[in-house]
């Protein structure tokens, strides 16, 4: 006979905090990761950052508070990834939001012009730099632990001339779902987030910013805070593996 305590499936309690957890952000020196690492801190976790300049490194690490440290790491180096892991030691979840916003094509030109070399950089960091992180990261996570990476809406809703970075953010839906079975009982899920101002976003024209908005049921960006709340939750939802979390603000919907 199986005994359901009602401890066991969280009757009475709340959803589980990250108080005492380990951290990893990597990307989580700017923009949605830095949100994700704050978020986290907050919630009591101790938090390590990553991404590939010092300067910002050291500077995320000052913002955050006590509980955080970081690490200056290019994941497009495997090795760079192998030595940051054996660094970071046990951990509890794993947070992917590296990106080099383009690194390739993104939304560049027609296909008889598209260069298949630099097409095939826009993988390097946002697929292949996170499954270098998730191939070195998986072994050393606790139990009860969780990875999530990040694609975008793009995956979703394609642009005209954009359809390398359409292939590369659906690539991650997908990868999430095999991955989910390969490291099962570690949970893996992706955040698909709209659009969000972060201070990378900001460097875009506002025209152009209020042309992406205008029609969405919430006709404005996110804030990078609102889009983390779905990292935390993938993190602390603890029957939630091999899903996509939208953050759109409907526009799939439209
Ligand atoms: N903001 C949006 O509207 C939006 C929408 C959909 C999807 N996304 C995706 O969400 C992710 C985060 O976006 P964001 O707006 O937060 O961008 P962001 O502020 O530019 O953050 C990107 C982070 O990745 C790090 N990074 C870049 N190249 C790296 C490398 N080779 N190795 C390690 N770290 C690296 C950056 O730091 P360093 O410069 O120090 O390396 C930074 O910490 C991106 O993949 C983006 O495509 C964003």
């Amino acid at each position: 006979m199986i005994r359901i305590i009602s401890s066991d499936i969280g009757v009475r309690g709340t959803m589980a905090s990250l108080q005492g957890k380990k951290v990893v952000v990597i990307g989580g020196t700017s923009g949605i990761g830095f949100a994700v690492a704050s978020a986290a801190h907050d919630d009591g976790a101790q938090v390590i950052v990553a991404s590939s300049q010092q300067v910002k490194v050291d500077g995320a690490v000052k913002q955050l508070g006590a509980k955080a440290s970081g690490s200056a790491l290019d994941v497009k180096n495997e090795d760079d990834v192998k030595r940051f892991f054996g660094d970071v030691g046990r951990f509890d979840h794993l947070v992917f939001t590296a990106g080099d916003w383009g690194g390739g094509t993104f939304g560049g030109g027609t296909l008889q012009e598209m260069d298949l070399a630099a097409a095939a950089q826009t993988f390097a960091v946002r697929f292949w730099g996170a499954l270098a992180a998730v191939k070195h990261g998986c072994a050393r996570i606790a139990e009860g632990g969780s990875i999530t990476l990040t694609d975008g809406i793009i995956a979703h809703r394609p642009m005209k001339g954009a359809a390398v970075a359409t292939a590369m953010a659906g690539s991650i839906e997908h990868l999430v779902r095999g991955l989910a079975f390969d490291l099962a009982p570690v949970r893996v899920n992706a955040v698909c987030p709209g659009f969000v101002f972060t201070e990378r976003a900001k460097l875009y024209p506002e025209e152009m910013l209020k042309r992406f908005t205008a029609t969405l049921p919430l006709p404005r960006s996110a804030t990078p805070a609102e889009a983390a709340e779905a990292y935390l939750y993938l993190m602390r939802g603890g029957y939630t593996t091999g899903q996509v979390l939208i953050v759109d603000g409907g526009r799939s919907l439209v």
